[in-house]
């Protein structure tokens, strides 16, 4: 038993070596490669255009927005109490929706995106003068300290080449015990893909994990939309994080 083991744990080393060359190339490594600002350029241009227009009915079909929603309604990332909510990279507003739809109904809602055109189609999808739209930059958040008790954070820090600065601002303007909803893209097969169509990064779960808690924000519970998403590493990293 021992020595099959042991026969068995090169093997395994190796197919993940294997596993690992193969999703850097498919990767899409512009994230690395362009300067910051040809980066940023690209992902406005991107998330703008028609895959941008695209983006909520790919949200749909890949069922980001239906199992996104089991998680508030029920109530593993638990909105009840929050009075501040950010949602940072809204997109077409997926999360903000069902923020909307679980939060108090006096929870004040800001969505935050680094384009325009995204923030417009967010406004016109959600119909409802409840939140408010501010176009920034995850890495300059223009909010005072600690001025949320909860931020949610979708598929938006793959697109930092270190994720350092966007995490820093987003423990920065949450308060102390507030918790947080991040969800990311992991570097896994499907991963990979993800990183290839919308030009982003992957991440380590552990790796990302001990970066967070440099910053202070401690992962409370990884969570998993389905036994499938646990398995096969499908949805990418979803977690609760709470700010120390
Ligand atoms: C894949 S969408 C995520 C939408 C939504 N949060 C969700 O959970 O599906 C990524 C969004 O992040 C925005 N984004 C990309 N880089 C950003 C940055 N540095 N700061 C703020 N938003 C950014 C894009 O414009 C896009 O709308």
């Amino acid at each position: 038993m021992h020595e099959t083991l042991e026969k068995r744990r090169p093997r395994r080393a190796k197919r993940k070596a294997h596993q690992k060359a193969l999703h850097r190339l498919i990767e899409n490594d512009m994230i690395l490669t362009a300067t910051s600002d040809e980066y940023r350029n690209k992902v406005k241009r991107v998330y703008g255009g028609p895959k941008g227009a695209m983006l909520a009915t790919c949200s749909m079909l890949s069922l980001h927005i239906p199992l996104g929603e089991r998680l508030f309604k029920t109530r593993k990332f638990d909105l009840h109490g929050m009075q501040s909510i950010l949602d940072v990279g809204s997109g077409a507003g997926q999360l903000a929706s069902h923020l909307l739809k679980y939060s108090d109904p006096g929870a004040k809602v800001t969505c935050t995106d680094l384009s325009n055109q995204m923030l417009r189609r967010a406004r016109n999808r959600l119909k409802s003068s409840r939140p408010d739209f501010v176009a920034a930059d995850l890495s300059h958040l223009p909010f005072a300290d600690e001025s949320f008790d909860g931020v949610t954070c979708g598929y938006v820090l793959e697109h930092l080449p270190d994720p350092r600065p966007g995490l820093a601002e987003m423990a920065r303007v949450l308060a102390r015990g507030g918790r947080m909803l991040l969800l990311t893209t992991e570097d896994s097969f499907s991963g990979a893909w993800t990183s290839r169509l919308w030009y982003c990064r992957t991440f380590n779960r552990q790796e990302l994990m001990r970066i967070c808690e440099e910053l202070g924000l401690i992962w409370k519970q990884e969570l998993w939309f389905t036994k499938m998403h646990k398995v096969m590493r499908a949805g990418g990293i979803c977690v609760e994080i709470e700010k120390a």
